[in-house]
């Protein structure tokens, strides 16, 4: 059996990726694709641990913060992505390795390092969709929605950052997807973006 494909969905938070995730993964389906949907930080002991941080709005030292996304990362890829790639099953992943480079580069970390370790450590996505918005957008959606659910990371200049090394980052397999205008717009220009790179 030929392996899946993992495609992974990042960007900015409010820039509305989970909202297209779940598009795209019905849109798939509807293609005859068997779909797995899944997201970081899991729901798994370590993905619990990292949403009470982020909920709490206190944050631990970066480099400690890096070590539980990746041990979040390594029991997700073990557990639930390798199984069902090597099953042949498509991947969905709201959020992978791409937003530890953006997220913990912004506290400061040097983004190419965790970069160069993801790359060597992890499944290289056959698609990883950024999507793009400015940061005073996505925390616009994000103030509509209710407020910043998790304080810790939803804050004007340090989602500048981040959108800043998103901005700067040039691999094959990324694809970016402007993510402004409505959802089903967007919607459109991924599934025509994701189907031209894995014709590609
Ligand atoms: P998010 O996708 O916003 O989860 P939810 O849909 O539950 O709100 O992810 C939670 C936060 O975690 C988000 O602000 C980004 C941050 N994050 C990192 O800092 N590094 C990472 O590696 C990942 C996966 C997420």
């Amino acid at each position: 059996m030929n392996r899946g494909k993992l495609i992974a969905l990042e960007g900015i938070d409010g820039c509305g990726k989970s909202t297209q995730a779940v598009l795209l993964a019905d849109a798939l389906r509807a293609d005859g694709h068997d779909v797995l949907l899944t997201r970081e930080p899991t729901d798994g002991p370590t993905g619990r641990r990292i949403r009470a941080m982020a909920r709490s709005g206190k944050r631990v030292p970066a480099f400690e913060e890096l070590g539980w996304f990746f041990e979040d990362r390594r029991e997700h890829v073990v557990e639930v992505i390798a199984p069902a790639l090597a099953a042949g099953r498509t991947v969905l992943t709201d959020r992978y390795f791409l937003s530890t480079v953006a997220y913990q580069g912004a506290r400061g970390l040097d983004w190419r390092e965790i970069l160069a370790r993801s790359e060597g450590e992890f499944p290289l996505p056959d698609a990883a969709l950024l999507f793009v918005l400015p940061a005073a957008d996505g925390l616009a959606r994000v103030e509509t929605r209710g407020g910043p659910a998790e304080p810790a990371f939803e804050q004007a200049d340090f989602l500048e950052k981040v959108a800043s090394i998103f901005a700067a980052l040039d691999l094959p397999y990324l694809v970016r997807i402007d993510a402004a205008g409505d959802v089903d717009e967007v919607a459109e220009r991924t599934r025509s973006a994701l189907a031209e790179k894995l014709r590609a």
